[in-house]
This record gives C-alpha cells, sequence and structure tokens, in this order.
C-alpha cells in the first residue's frame, strides 16, 4: 500500500530546501525561491494526472478535468513562507491535495466534478503590505491598487510579476464565475495547541478571524544625544514605544482581540542620534469584525494624541483589510464526516486565529477548512512540524472527502 505519508513528508523536504539562505524557510513571492517550487508542483501536478498552468496572479493551477457535472470544485493553499518561518505553513496544504488527488486516481476513484488545486504566490503579505493577491483574483475582488505597493527595496508588485514573467495588467480577468465555483476546501496546519492537547490528528475549522494591518510613519527631529535638552526633544521613537505599549495593553484587556507590532524601522539609528523617524506596523485581528474596527478607531486616536504630545508627526494607514468569514456549514459537515473516517474520532471543531487564503475565496464560493496538528502548536518558526502519520490522516481525509464531489 503506498504510504502517503512518507510520500508528503519527502516532498515537503525537498520544498523547504527551495529557501533563503539563513534559519527555516524564507520563501517570499515571485523570488527564484517561488519560480524553483513551482517546477516540483508541475511534476508532483503531472504524476498526479492534472494539467496545470499559471496564471497572471502567480497562482500555479493544476486541474483535474473529471466528466460530471458543470463546475469546478477548488482546493487550495499558499507557497510562500513568512521570514524564517517553517515548512508547513501553506505549502502543506498543496502538497496535501496532489497527494490525495493522486491517491484517488490511483484507486480509479477520482471525483466525478472538475476539481483544480490552487497554488497562491502571497498568502503572508511580508513583502508588499497586503496579502491574499493570488485568491483575490481566482475570487474578482483584488483591488490593482495593490500592484504599485512597493517592498522595501522599492520594487513594485507589478514590476516584480512582470520580471517573474507575468502580466499583472490582467490580473481583473482571472476571476472565476460563482455560478461554477462549487466551493473552496483549505488544509493547514493549525498553528495551535488544541489538537495537541486533545490528542487528535485532524480538526475542522468553523469560521477564520478577520484581520487588518496598518502603517506608522512617526517623523521627529534628530539631534545630538548629549548635548540635546531633554525637554525640547522631538524623539519618534519615545512616541512610537508609546503607542507599542498601547497595543499590547488593549489587546491584554481585550477578550479575543490580537494586536501586534511585528515591524519597526529606526532612522537615523545610531547610538548617540535622538531617533527622527520610525515606521512600524500595527496588526489586529479578532474573531468578530466590530471589536476588530473599535479597536482600530482607539489605536488610531491614541497614536496621534501620544505623537502630538511630544512634538512627533505622525501618519497611520491602513494597508490591508480582510474580514471574518464563517465556514459552510454542508461543506464543514462533510469534512468534518471525513474527518471522522480517517481518523476514527469526532472531528473536533475549532476557529482560526490565523488568516487564510479561504477567507478571501469566500467571497466566491462556500468555503471549509481542515487543520492538521503541529508539534507544540507552533508556527511561523523553523520549529513547524507535523507527523508523517499525521501527514497520512490528512491526504485520507481528503480523498475521502474529494471522492464525494460528484
Ligand atoms: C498568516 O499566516 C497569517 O495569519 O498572518
Ligand atoms: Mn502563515
Ligand atoms: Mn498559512
Amino acid at each position: 500500500m503506498t504510504n502517503w505519508g512518507r510520500i508528503c513528508a519527502e516532498r515537503l523536504n525537498a520544498l523547504a530546501r527551495v529557501s533563503e539562505p539563513g534559519p527555516g524557510v524564507t520563501r517570499l513571492p515571485f523570488t527564484p525561491e517561488h519560480a524553483a517550487v513551482l517546477d516540483l508542483l508541475r511534476g508532483w501536478m503531472a504524476e498526479a494526472g492534472l494539467t496545470h498552468h499559471l496564471d497572471d496572479a502567480g497562482t500555479l493551477v493544476g486541474r483535474h478535468v473529471g466528466d460530471g457535472r458543470k463546475g469546478t470544485f477548488y482546493i487550495g493553499s499558499h507557497q510562500d513562507s513568512v521570514r524564517e518561518g517553517g515548512a508547513f505553513d501553506g505549502i502543506m496544504g498543496i502538497v496535501l491535495a496532489i497527494a490525495a488527488l493522486q491517491k484517488l486516481k490511483d484507486e480509479g476513484a477520482s471525483p466525478d466534478c472538475p476539481v483544480e488545486v490552487l497554488a497562491f504566490a502571497d498568502e503572508e503579505g511580508v513583502r508588499w503590505p497586503t496579502a491574499l493577491v493570488g485568491s483575490r483574483a481566482v475570487a474578482g475582488t483584488v483591488d490593482p491598487a495593490v500592484l504599485d505597493m512597493t517592498d522595501r527595496d522599492g520594487v513594485t508588485l507589478r514590476a516584480a510579476m512582470e520580471e517573474f514573467g507575468l502580466a499583472p495588467e490582467r490580473i481583473g480577468k482571472i476571476a472565476r464565475d460563482p455560478a461554477t465555483a462549487l466551493g473552496y476546501l483549505e488544509c493547514h496546519i493549525e498553528q495551535g495547541p488544541v489538537l495537541e492537547q486533545a490528542d487528535v490528528p485532524l480538526g475542522v475549522v468553523t469560521a477564520i478571524c478577520g484581520i487588518e494591518r496598518h502603517v506608522v510613519t512617526l517623523t521627529g527631529e534628530t539631534g545630538h544625544a548629549g548635548t540635546l535638552p531633554m525637554a525640547t526633544r522631538r524623539d519618534a521613537l519615545v512616541g512610537a514605544a508609546a503607542l507599542v505599549a498601547e497595543v499590547d495593553r488593549l489587546a491584554q484587556e481585550t477578550e479575543g482581540l490580537r494586536a501586534t507590532v511585528g515591524e519597526l524601522h529606526v532612522a537615523p539609528n545610531v547610538v548617540n542620534a535622538v531617533p527622527r523617524d520610525v515606521r512600524l506596523t500595527v496588526e489586529l485581528r479578532a474573531p468578530d469584525d466590530a471589536m476588530r474596527e473599535e479597536a482600530s478607531r482607539h489605536l488610531q486616536d491614541f497614536a496621534h494624541r501620544v505623537t502630538g504630545n511630544r512634538g512627533v508627526d505622525c501618519d497611520m494607514q491602513r494597508s490591508y483589510r480582510q474580514p471574518a468569514q464563517p465556514c459552510e456549514p454542508l461543506l464543514t459537515n462533510a469534512l468534518a464526516r471525513a474527518v471522522g473516517i480517517s481518523t476514527g474520532r469526532t472531528a473536533l471543531r475549532l476557529p482560526s486565529g490565523a488568516t487564510h487564503d479561504a477567507s478571501a475565496m469566500a467571497d466566491l464560493c462556500p468555503i471549509s477548512m481542515m487543520f492538521v496538528r503541529c508539534r507544540n502548536g507552533v508556527s511561523h518558526t523553523p520549529d513547524e512540524h507535523v507527523s508523517r502519520e499525521d501527514l497520512e490522516h490528512a491526504v485520507e481525509a481528503l480523498s475521502t472527502f474529494l471522492a464525494q464531489m460528484t
């Protein structure tokens, strides 16, 4: 019998080697690393009997043609990682989807309906201050203005896509017809400890949290650290520090809210000069959109007040927003049955605090998500790990779910 857990683990190892140098996996969109993983994925898609093409948002689409009813079922995830991330967040869902379709082909049990595996380019949003570009393009909700955003080297998303051989001006043409989109499934590591604590390999997601991101620019005045009197300083970093502390306080005191300052850039960033410029990011997440929006208003008011008191100018721009999304009950129940068959246990249901391409796909069609247990519940670090046994359970559950697609 084919050991799909072992095969998927080997494929994930090969993919993890495709990374920028440094700890863990760093694979950003529209880079040589992205191109190299697409070559590996194309080979496995072909083995699974899928035709494939790259769309103009950089999504590799592997298609099982099917011969039954009209419409297409989508199953996907993302190829990109955070900087110094792990080998599973994102790309595992693509590997498992291809393996599940190959297993069904080998068993002569391929789904009747067309199924497309979508390997999205950019879900993490670490290179440009936006995210979910590929899934939004498929859903028909991508805002072409994001093409003008720049990365930390000043490269626009548009230029990076063109360099990658894509035609970003055609991004609006990728949108699928909601009338023929049967549904979307994403399989992902849990990125938390719930499944491990419950001692189960798989879980079914009930809803995905909402998220927004801001870029905050603080402008003060630099000067000599020894001679500039304290009372007349316009220190941008001191203003930033007050904001960072408030972001944390607010989330500590608001049940369900997560708030993070993940990036901080200081200029001139020298030991004996007062900081003149600070650029930082604020990211807010919550299962309840109203709670997140209230937190956003509070932090904008706070940022302007606290920096104004110090003579520092403050500009806070929202660069990204994705509302919370519930998973669709019928698909979720079908997935829970497949998980039950694979694991011999009633499927555990849990919400997702991470965002996913499924959030964007929800604008196209009903969505569902399956989580796979990860060791120590960790993610976005090189320590991410999923056992071969759990990969095997996941292939089994996905293939059981997909086999019902007639
Ligand atoms: C993606 O992993 C995110 O939730 O930021
Ligand atoms: Mn991630
Ligand atoms: Mn992910």
